[in-house]
């Protein structure tokens, strides 16, 4: 059942208006008190030649109550419209037990491909923590998109291409060791890479020994093929553990070398289009119009580039895919870049393009901490999870929880506790990495949300063995019980407000709230307390059978696991 529409229809009855602007102008009161569904008569006032006050007092003589509407008052211009509890909750609850893990689900995105582009780190270098935050946020909304129904394609757009492979080949020949580099492949790595650097300050030749490697990389040249291919496949080893830690999974991990023979058509195309000029010896699309710097397409030495690569890679994903929207999750720094190359698509007239979405997000502040890779004093993100995953078992041992199995438990929330930490917030807003507040039992944390469901399910498993499936739920008609269960009724428009921003971190509040919700509730609603009515239990335990399949599915949208007692 459907109380709004329920309201809707009837709104229309009276007032002979469309349904479509009723369902326009209808608001949640910004107050529980003022009811559960407003409808503000003043754009009534013109038609009916009367004052907002004076239509909203004879709509609501005209309106009786009946299952859904428990009462409606006149409010100034406003019709204020209160369901009836009882058969709400009775019919949420219902609803959400029924569907289970379904609830909130949509088909809104049957038939339509959705691209989730994140993470991306660049092989041998570190997986740093602004790729965390690109992980984070790109796994769930590749999670969201899914629960709406879309068909989903998680991509992993690796920087294996450039360059610097040159130089890292260059490097690899004087100081490589192959068995300290299957020891520890990004740190050996980085290593001879950083005294690449410090050695061609006081010899600019070995620039000269870079390029040549390169060039003979992109003449397919086998040696040097079978080294980049080495330090490829030594890096995903890497990165394949932090998704393994993480629980993030891809479709594809097609980077940038992926396109390096796809290009020349690029170039064509641009040029057919007339769209290339010459500056200083390089082909760049002139952006000028935009107050933007041009985008360059071809080197002055012919070579082409990251957004060359980057418009072979749109189209090749738009002829694959045939996608709706593909989305590249990457941050603030780049925004220019992409602002570049979608220009540059749209003057291709490539209509498809306008489905490519950038969703940026803020630093990372480690404090204390650099992050820059040339001079090699990076934080290894493995270090931070591990970290996160130490300090929860020193709290939960500190705390003398009771778990099944600490080394589970502490990696479920001292990931949980980072990922969290990432999807706080609006993605644009910057982040000051801090143990104290991720690590917050009793803040908004992941360990507080994971929390409440844990404490939900300790109540349920203290009342095995009473059936309350057929729990009559007007006995669960409280104020806190009431605002709780509003909240389960709107967990898909959370989820759809995420997917229409590209934003996880409306769900991230969401479940929040839920929890706060469910902590009050079960502090003013006793349920397994001696004393309590065994039909008034009964229909408290529903509630708290289906806030905790709701708290699980929101956390799973963030990528983030719950553990049943902690
Ligand atoms: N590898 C790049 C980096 O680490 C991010 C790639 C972003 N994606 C893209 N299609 N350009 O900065």
């Amino acid at each position: 059942m459907d109380f709004k529409e329920h309201i809707i229809d009837k709104l229309t009855e009276l007032t002979g208006l469309e349904k479509a602007a009723i369902a326009k102008a209808v608001e949640t009161p910004p107050d529980e008190k003022l009811g559960d569904l407003a409808f503000p008569c003043f754009p009534l006032a013109k038609v009916l030649r009367k004052a907002p006050p004076l239509i909203a007092k004879e709509l609501a003589e005209q309106l009786s109550s009946d299952e859904i509407i428990d009462r409606v008052d006149a409010v100034g211009g406003y019709l204020n419209f209160f369901y009836n509890r009882a058969a709400f909750i009775t019919d949420t609850v219902g609803a959400v037990r029924g569907a289970g893990e379904n609830w909130g689900k949509s088909d809104m995105g049957s038939g339509k491909t959705v691209l989730v582009e994140y993470s991306s780190p660049n092989i041998a270098k570190p997986f740093h923590i602004g790729h965390l935050f690109s992980t984070a946020v790109g796994n769930s909304l590749a999670k969201i998109y899914k629960f709406l129904g879309y068909d989903v394609q998680s991509l992993n757009h690796l920087g294996d291409w450039g360059t610097q492979f040159g130089k890292l080949i260059s490097a690899y020949k004087r100081w490589g060791d192959p068995a300290l580099i299957e020891k520890d492949p990004i740190k050996e790595l980085l290593k001879i890479y950083v005294k690449f650097h410090e050695e061609a300050e006081k010899d600019p030749s070995l620039e000269d020994e870079a390029r040549e490697y390169f060039k003979k990389l992109e003449d397919g040249d086998e040696e040097t093929t079978a080294l980049w291919k080495y330090f490829k496949d030594q890096s995903l080893v890497e990165f394949k553990r932090v998704y393994d830690m993480l629980g993030v999974e891809f479709d594809s991990y097609n980077g940038e070398a992926f396109y390096s023979d796809k290009m020349d058509e690029v170039v064509e195309i641009l040029r057919d289009k007339e769209l290339l000029v010459e500056s200083e010896g390089a082909q760049v699309v002139d952006l000028s119009d935009l107050n933007i710097p041009p985008c360059i397409i071809l080197k002055s030495d012919g070579a082409t580039i990251y957004a060359t690569r980057d418009i072979a890679a749109a189209l090749y994903r738009h002829r694959t895919y045939n996608f709706d929207k593909n989305i590249y999750v990457v941050g603030l720094p780049q925004a220019l870049h992409f602002k570049q190359i979608f220009e540059v698509m749209k003057r291709a007239d490539w209509e498809w393009s306008s489905g490519c979405k950038y969703v940026g997000f803020g630093l990372v502040k480690l404090p204390g901490k650099a992050m820059s890779t040339r001079h090699g004093d990076v934080v290894f993100l493995e270090e931070v999870l591990n970290e996160s995953i130490e300090k929860t078992r020193e709290i939960i041992e500190n705390n003398n929880s009771v778990v099944d199995d600490i080394d589970d438990v502490s990696k479920k929330i001292g990931i949980g506790a980072i990922l969290y930490t990432f999807l706080k917030n609006s993605r644009e807003k910057d982040i000051v990495f801090s143990w104290d507040t991720m690590l917050d039992f009793d803040g908004e944390s992941a360990p507080y949300c994971m929390y409440g469901y844990a404490r939900g399910k300790s109540i349920l498993r203290r009342a095995e063995g009473i059936d309350y499936s057929g729990a009559d739920l007007s006995k669960a008609v409280s104020d806190d019980a009431y605002t709780l269960v509003k909240l389960l009724n709107s967990f898909g428009d959370a989820v759809k407000d995420a997917a229409d921003k590209n934003e996880p971190f409306y769900v991230n509040r969401y479940v929040t709230n839920l929890v706060k919700a469910f902590n009050k509730f079960y502090n003013t609603n006793p349920i397994m307390k001696d004393g309590v009515e065994e039909e008034t239990k009964k229909a408290r335990l529903a509630i708290v059978d289906a806030v905790c399949m709701v708290i699980k599915s929101a956390l799973g949208l963030l990528g983030i696991s719950v553990v049943e007692s902690m």
